[in-house]
């Protein structure tokens, strides 16, 4: 398995392997609104200046990724002032299940910052934004590949980076706190959900 930085020619293979791992994810969200949303979703990150993506991947294509940003900020700037073609993306998915509007309106309203919008997570400074491994690829290098995105982000001088977990993916958490991560903060969602606020420290504490 090989890494290598996510190019703009990967947003289709990044969409794919989103939407597949978040369908086994507890509470997630964005795969409801479809493969073609996430297309659009991973183009916008790609054209990001400030964006990170470090995905693994053999002869058969990639099998996993660690999606990041230097600038929670600069990357939601980007979804703002590409909301109409987010909304036309998520038109297939409303189509079929008209219900999700509700959900896509808090979220809207936290991308825009809104005032008294849900919280959905962190709007400034360095975030990892998306892990995934795809449960079907044999050999599985979810941990090195996600140690080796830290490693690479923390080349550049960060002194932290935080990411965000719901309570229902606990394992994950688990797998978190095993690496090095601390729980910073926590936010109430939709149906009395929680939300965990991670930080990793550059500190050369993490496992490996
Ligand atoms: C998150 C994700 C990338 C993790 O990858 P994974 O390959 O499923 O991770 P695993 O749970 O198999 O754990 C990987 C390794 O860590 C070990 N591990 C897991 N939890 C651990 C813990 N709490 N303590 C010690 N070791 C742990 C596992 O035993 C495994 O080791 P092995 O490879 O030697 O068997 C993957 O589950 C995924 O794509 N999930 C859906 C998307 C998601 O939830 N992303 C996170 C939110 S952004």
């Amino acid at each position: 398995m090989n890494f290598r930085l996510a190019n703009k020619s990967d947003a289709s293979a990044l969409a794919r392997v989103h939407y597949k791992c978040s369908k086994r994810q507890k509470g997630s969200f964005l795969h409801e609104l479809g493969y073609f949303f996430l297309k659009i979703y991973y183009l916008i990150h790609l054209q990001h200046k400030n964006g990170i993506i470090l995905v693994a991947e053999d002869e058969q294509g990639i099998h996993g990724f660690v999606s990041g940003t230097f600038e929670t900020q600069e990357l939601l700037k980007s979804f703002r002032k590409n909301r109409i073609k987010l909304f036309l993306a998520t038109l297939p998915a409303l189509v079929k299940s008209p219900k999700i509007i509700t959900k896509l309106i808090a979220r809207y309203n936290f991308i825009h910052q809104k005032t008294n919008a849900m919280q959905f997570g962190i709007t400034q400074g360095p975030k990892i934004d998306y892990w995934a491994w795809d449960p079907d690829t044999k050999e599985n290098v979810s941990v090195i590949l996600f140690k080796r995105f830290l490693n690479i982000v923390f080349a550049f001088g960060l002194q932290s980076i935080k990411g965000e977990i719901d309570e229902d993916n606990n394992n994950i958490i688990s797998l978190h706190k095993h690496m090095g991560a601390q729980v910073i903060n926590e936010l109430n969602m939709e149906n009395n959900r929680k939300r965990f606020i991670i930080e990793y420290l550059n500190d050369k504490k993490q496992v490996g």
